[in-house]
């Protein structure tokens, strides 16, 4: 199962939602400078060290990510990028900017936020997407599937009071919008298009799986989302 769950997401551009917008957004609320030390942390193939290239073309950019095919790409395709096979909560650098979109839920939000802390450089500022429900009483479908796959998703209120428990400060924060998804899930979906033909069964399950994850999304995508926040440390 784990290979084919590999097989449907090798070759995509990005691994969460996000997009060239609200990167920049981030950027601009950060106020991050010209020569930026800037870390992804759980950089997936790397789309967003792409963007922030494009957006701070001077910056030294590291990308680390648990999963060494991704990294593996990056070094092919972005070789001025230093990128690394690593785990987020583990650093040794100093950065102006910790960017982490759609990674931290892996080892925690509040676990994240702690190990960076004392990675951020005098002014650094961490700018982080999770996702959070945007309504108490969500469909039943919706909070089936995440109550799997993210146990403990949290609301804003809870998001923002974890926040402030780690000592951090909201620069600013907004919830992506629908250019967002379709930029993880439009690629998603022409590849799984591309692999329904001749599908052995345990494929066939993984592309099942992500159809009604994408399907969910487009009934029930009102009732949670991704909610990017710039925070600085107290
Ligand atoms: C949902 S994907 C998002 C990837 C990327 N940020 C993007 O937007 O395309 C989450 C990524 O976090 C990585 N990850 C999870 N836990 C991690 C950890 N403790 N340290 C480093 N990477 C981690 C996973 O391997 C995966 O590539």
């Amino acid at each position: 199962m784990k290979d084919a769950f590999f097989t449907v997401h090798s070759g995509l551009p990005r691994e969460a939602p996000g997009d060239a917008d609200s990167l920049a957004w981030a950027l601009d609320v950060a106020q991050t400078p010209v020569r930026a030390r800037i870390l992804d942390a759980g950089c997936g193939p790397g789309a967003d060290l792409a963007l922030l290239r494009a957006k701070r073309p001077a910056a030294r950019l590291e990308g680390l990510d648990l999963h060494a095919p991704f990294i593996d790409r990056i070094r092919a395709e972005q070789p001025e990028v230093k990128a690394e096979v690593g785990d987020m909560l583990v650093l040794d650098g100093s950065y102006d900017l910790i960017w982490s979109a759609g990674a931290a839920y892996g080892p925690g939000v509040t676990a994240a936020l702690a190990a960076w802390r004392p990675h951020l450089a005098q002014g650094g500022v961490v700018a982080f997407s999770d996702c959070l429900w945007r309504t108490g009483r969500p469909a039943a479908a919706a909070r089936a599937f995440w109550d799997r796959d993210y146990p403990g998703m949290m609301d804003l209120p809870g998001h923002i009071a974890r926040i402030e428990g780690a000592g951090y400060r909201i620069l600013g924060a907004r919830w992506l919008g629908a250019a967002a998804w379709e930029a993880y899930y439009g690629p998603l979906s022409e590849r799984m298009a591309a692999l329904r033909p001749g599908a052995d069964a345990e494929l066939t399950e993984v592309l099942d799986a992500t159809q009604a994850e994408i399907e969910l999304w487009r009934t029930h995508g009102g009732d949670y989302g991704y909610y990017l926040s710039v925070v600085r440390p107290v």
